[in-house]
């Protein structure tokens, strides 16, 4: 199993959709083959449309903002001693979190397809939020599925989610997470695609929504490449760029660029959640060696019991909280480009708790499962080396968790 040079790694899929022969597909009821065969085909020839990409770029600069801001982190680094520790606040959007990408260019895509409305998945609310802001402005009308367990612990976005005009459907069955209200946004979808535009919140689902989402996102890595450039002249040597890992996708955004660069030069990290340090359960499938399953209409390292059966996880940040993960850091970690470890619920607060205290920044519970690898790490390395964290998510969505469990909150 090897990386090729020169072709994104969203491309590098056998005729099954699948990276490495192992991972992604499209395993999807017959119904929705002519659906999904379409829009690949709309997709491959919007990637090639140069009013396509210039609306891209138009609304990525004057939606989004773009760039968002990469910045050294002078307290936390003197603090710490050793690494140099930098942030690329991704989360300085509107949306704030990665998440407005691939839902600004799901919008533009459903627009040249006629379609009307758009749904999607939602754990964190973040994709919800940003989903229903864009659909919004495009003029198209929006639903979206989300867990009854999420709906309750994330409520100041399902609020943002109606303040947009989205239809919010709460999901009751199994967990009554994320996994359960991707099953529900699919379903939904088989009855309603000749309607509907569906929108995958992250990289996984069947091949054509990985590489919508991972195309969308990979404009964080285009930023950071010409920022490393403006700020070192280059891209710099012993540089590690860490990134939290649920299904994905702000890590495959940030790491796209950097794929190609020896590992030696650029390493790459994900930090999966851990769960409680006290509890059995986690979302980490990398990190546990968790064997392949189909999910969601692709194959990938998924949570599972000795039958099969996916299994419960549990993570205080809904944003990571699923059992499985894309198929592209499946092969990421089976060809040793990437590497993947995991931070428990506790890590993740105190990582936050240090961050938010001696930085302007303040990141959700999901980055700060990456801050917590980054601060473990810095005092080990010398300050030649640069620890680049991707704060995907801003904590003002965490507020009311974060202050149940320390006792305060400050945005
Ligand atoms: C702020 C934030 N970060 C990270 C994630 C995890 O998703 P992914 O691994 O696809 O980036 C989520 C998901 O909701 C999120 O809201």
């Amino acid at each position: 199993m090897k990386i090729k040079k020169g072709i994104p790694l969203i491309d590098q899929h056998d005729k099954n959709g699948m990276w490495g022969g192992k991972f992604g597909g499209s395993f999807v009821p017959e119904t929705l083959k002519k659906p999904i065969e379409d829009l690949t085909k709309l997709f491959a020839k919007l990637r090639k449309d140069k009013s396509f990409i210039g609306e891209r770029d138009y609304y990525f600069k004057n939606y989004v903002g773009a760039p968002t801001p990469f910045i050294r982190l002078n307290n936390l680094t003197d603090h710490l001693g050793g690494a140099q520790i930098w942030a690329k606040v991704v989360s300085e959007n509107p949306g704030t979190a990665h998440k407005v990408y691939a839902s600004l260019v799901h919008c533009l895509i459903a627009k040249r397809a006629g379609k009307k409305y758009v749904i999607t998945d939602t754990g964190a609310g973040m994709q919800g939020f940003n989903l229903a802001m864009a659909a919004k402005k495009f003029g198209l009308k929006c639903k979206i599925f989300m867990g009854l367990r999420d709906f309750q612990r994330q409520q100041s976005n399902v609020r943002k989610m109606k303040k947009y005009g989205a239809e919010v459907v709460t999901v009751t069955s199994g967990s009554q997470t994320l996994v359960d209200a991707v099953s529900e946004c699919m379903r939904y979808w088989v009855a309603n695609c000749q309607s509907a535009h569906m929108v995958v919140g992250s990289t996984v689902g069947p091949n054509i929504f990985v590489k919508i989402c991972g195309w969308a996102a990979s404009q964080i890595s285009r930023e950071l490449k010409v920022q490393l450039k403006k700020e070192f002249g280059r891209v710099p040597n012993k540089m590690k760029l860490i990134n939290c890992v649920g299904g994905g996708s702000s890590a495959y955004g940030f790491w796209s660029e950097f794929i190609e660069y020896n590992k030696k030069q650029v390493q790459l990290i994900g930090v999966e959640a851990g769960g409680s340090k006290n509890g059995k359960l986690h979302a980490a499938p990398l990190t546990n060696n968790s064997k392949l399953g189909i999910l969601h209409g692709a194959k990938a390292y998924c949570i599972q019991d000795s039958d099969g059966q996916i299994s419960e996880t549990e993570s205080l940040s809904s944003g990571l909280d699923y059992p499985s993960v894309s198929p592209l850091h499946c092969f990421l970690k089976d060809t040793g480009r990437a590497s993947y470890t995991s931070a428990t619920d506790e890590d993740a607060l105190k990582a936050y708790e240090l961050v938010s205290r001696l930085e302007n920044i303040s990141p959700s519970l999901e980055p700060s499962h990456a801050f917590h690898t980054a601060i473990s790490l810095a005092p080990k390395l010398n300050k030649d080396s640069l620890l680049i964290v991707n704060s995907c998510g801003h904590s003002r969505k965490d507020a009311e968790i974060i202050k149940s469990r320390l006792g305060y909150y400050t945005a």
